[in-house]
């Protein structure tokens, strides 16, 4: 790994802990460049699915990712020409994330592309392993969390605001085995890095949780 004084704030956590609202707020405040990591996976899982190929066949995923040509322009991704954005951000695309996401190819395939978002004047890296193996120097690692039930009510209340009626015990069920599969996946498991800061947000609004995060960040970068 090539050294970089370019700073990172390394932002980790389970499934609608907040991180992604959080990481994009961080990120303007500090007018620092955004990678939302967990996107990629969900890229490439939409992809694997397009080209006919399933999400358990590690060797083919991994050779289609230099294959992709993935951007992300302001709130949307471009896989070539087409907008994937919201494409991507199903349940069924977080499982295939999930699913895909625990092969050490796949993730050895996105490990330098997650490193090219590394630049001047910084970066907010939201994902499970980004203060633990894609960003191990951060200058800032937050490490965010909250209760399985919380967690599972924003995620029902993201949907209905996005207009999709859903079902709260599925949603739980379904946030509880993709934790299940993160954590104990054998390639960077989602786990908290040993100098993060830990913030359990379950009883913490945004606004709270934001002053928290720029408060440690302006005092260690
Ligand atoms: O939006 P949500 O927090 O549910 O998920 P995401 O951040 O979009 O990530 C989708 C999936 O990708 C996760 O469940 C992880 O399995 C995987 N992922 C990962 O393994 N490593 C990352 N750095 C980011 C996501």
């Amino acid at each position: 790994m090539i050294a970089s004084s370019t700073p990172v704030i390394a932002i980790d956590g389970p499934s609608a802990s907040g991180k992604g609202t959080l990481a994009k707020k961080v990120a303007e405040h500090f007018g620092f460049h955004y990678l939302d990591s967990g996107a990629l996976y969900r890229v490439v899982a939409y992809a694997s699915k397009a080209s006919g190929i399933a999400w358990t066949q590690e060797e083919e995923i991994a050779r289609l990712i230099p294959t992709l040509d993935i951007e992300f322009k302001g709130n949307d991704i471009l896989l070539g020409q087409l907008s994937i954005d919201s494409l991507i951000r199903t349940e069924e695309m977080g499982k295939g994330a999930s699913q895909v996401a625990q092969y050490p190819k796949v993730r050895t395939a996105l490990f330098d592309l997650q490193q090219q978002f590394r630049k001047s004047p910084g970066l907010v890296a939201d994902g499970r392993d980004m203060g633990t193996v894609v960003f191990p120097d951060a200058k800032v690692k937050i490490f965010l969390t909250a209760s399985a039930e919380t967690r599972a009510k924003r995620r029902y209340e993201q949907l209905l605001q996005a207009g999709i009626k859903s079902d709260y015990d599925v949603i739980l069920h379904d946030l509880q085995a993709r934790d299940k599969q993160d954590l104990e996946r054998a390639t960077a498991p989602l786990k908290m890095a040993d100098n993060a800061l830990c913030i359990d947000t379950s009883h913490l609004d945004i606004a709270s949780v934001f002053d928290q995060i720029v408060t440690v960040s302006q005092q260690a970068l």
